[in-house]
């Protein structure tokens, strides 16, 4: 059986590798990556860390607008679909690569399976919540993280479409987890475990207004910890324009990591602030309180269980809700237990497979 994942951006890489170990010897897996991230710390850095095997085709889209930025990737990969006949197109998460790989695929007839399917805002401002609505909709097999999530589906009326397997992100976070373990990992200059938080902004929502990110960058900065602020190029790239600096009172600026390094330095944070969906989830998986910088999240259960506190109109309550005490511990494990690869696997063989009946 043939299968083809299609990625993009960073957050997919990460997701991709526990998949690509579970499809050694199982499946043939090609890997089309659509170039929406091509700098070496957004991209490569997590094919080689994580030991992905490196891209069949990378189309080189990089970045644009969103309907210029997606079509060029639907264009690219029905091509790629075309050369490669694939009996399923894999698509992960919930950016412009994923809707653009799911579309390409429906259109040729080629099934398409989601990972991370059923996770909603119910933000319609955000694009990933157009992309993850339409990727779900459009795909014949959806891999759903969590229990909310299949609520979520069967609500839309694809329940029989969906199939729990937990996430895989709990999967390379357990796999990395243990090797930093073995070979001790160091922290950026000048910061010890526990006296610093870690940050991350990079949602449209809070970048691209002025007055928002003047206002994130100055509670940041006001913070009473070293805040090891890891600037994705949006980040950087609006700050500039907006003439605001990110070299500020408690701010340590720094490029983003690679997956190792920012697990390493989440687990000794004295806390994560972030706007990040994975981070918030890191966080909780690490057991580090996380402030998210949104007016809700696709990831419930960590506010459910205390580990996860939202703050976005009212930012003036940064400082007191990331400097508040830590939340109950708990062993609640609803990201399941780390073997969400090996089950979304066996639901593709199983479902597209050569000994499948649905095979369209
Ligand atoms: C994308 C995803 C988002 C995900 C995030 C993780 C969509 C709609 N959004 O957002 O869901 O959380 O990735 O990082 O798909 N840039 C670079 N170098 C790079 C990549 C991007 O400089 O390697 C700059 C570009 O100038 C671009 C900006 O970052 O203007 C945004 O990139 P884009 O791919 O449009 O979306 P992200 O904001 O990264």
């Amino acid at each position: 059986m043939r299968i083809l994942s299609v990625v993009g951006a960073r957050p997919q890489f990460v997701k991709l590798a526990p998949i690509a170990h579970a499809m050694r010897g199982r499946a043939e897996h090609l890997i089309a990556h659509t170039g929406q991230h091509y700098d070496e710390i957004m991209s490569e850095v997590f094919f080689r860390d994580l030991d992905i095997p490196a891209p069949d085709f990378n189309l080189g889209v990089g970045s644009g607008k969103h309907g210029a930025q997606t079509g060029a990737m639907l264009a690219g990969v029905e091509e790629i679909i075309e050369s490669t006949a694939p009996d399923c197109v894999l698509v992960y998460g919930d950016t412009n690569s994923t809707l653009a790989a799911a579309l390409a695929a429906t259109k040729l007839h080629v099934p398409v399976a989601h990972l991370e399917a059923g996770l909603r805002s119910f933000n319609r401002r955000m694009p990933e919540e157009h992309n993850r609505v339409l990727t779900d909709h459009s795909a014949d097999l959806l891999l759903a993280p969590t229990q909310v999530a299949m609520g979520h589906l069967a609500t839309e009326g694809l329940a029989a479409r969906s199939i729990l397997v937990g996430d895989v992100m709990t999967d390379v976070l357990f796999t990395v987890r243990e090797s930093l373990n073995e070979t001790g990992a160091v922290l950026p200059d000048g910061l010890v475990p526990g006296g610093y938080y870690i940050a991350t902004i990079h949602r449209p929502d809070n970048t691209d207004g002025p007055v928002r990110l003047a206002a994130i960058i100055g509670e940041l900065a006001s913070l009473d910890k070293p805040v090891l602020l890891l600037a994705h190029p949006r980040l950087r790239n609006l700050a500039e324009k907006h003439g605001i600096s990110l070299e500020q009172g408690s701010i340590v600026l720094s490029s983003p990591l690679a997956y190792p390094e920012l697990i390493n330095a989440a687990m000794n944070s004295a806390g994560v602030i972030t706007d990040s969906g994975g981070l918030q989830k890191e966080a909780f998986l690490l057991r580090v309180p996380c402030t998210t910088i949104r007016p809700e999240t696709e990831w419930v259960e960590t506010v459910d269980l205390g580990w996860n506190v939202l703050v976005s109109e009212n930012l003036h309550q940064l400082a007191a809700t990331v400097h508040r005490p830590a939340p109950e511990s708990t062993d609640a494990a609803p990201y399941g237990d780390g073997h969400a690869a090996e089950r979304s696997v066996a639901a593709l063989l199983a479902t597209f497979g050569p000994q499948s009946a649905n095979r369209l």
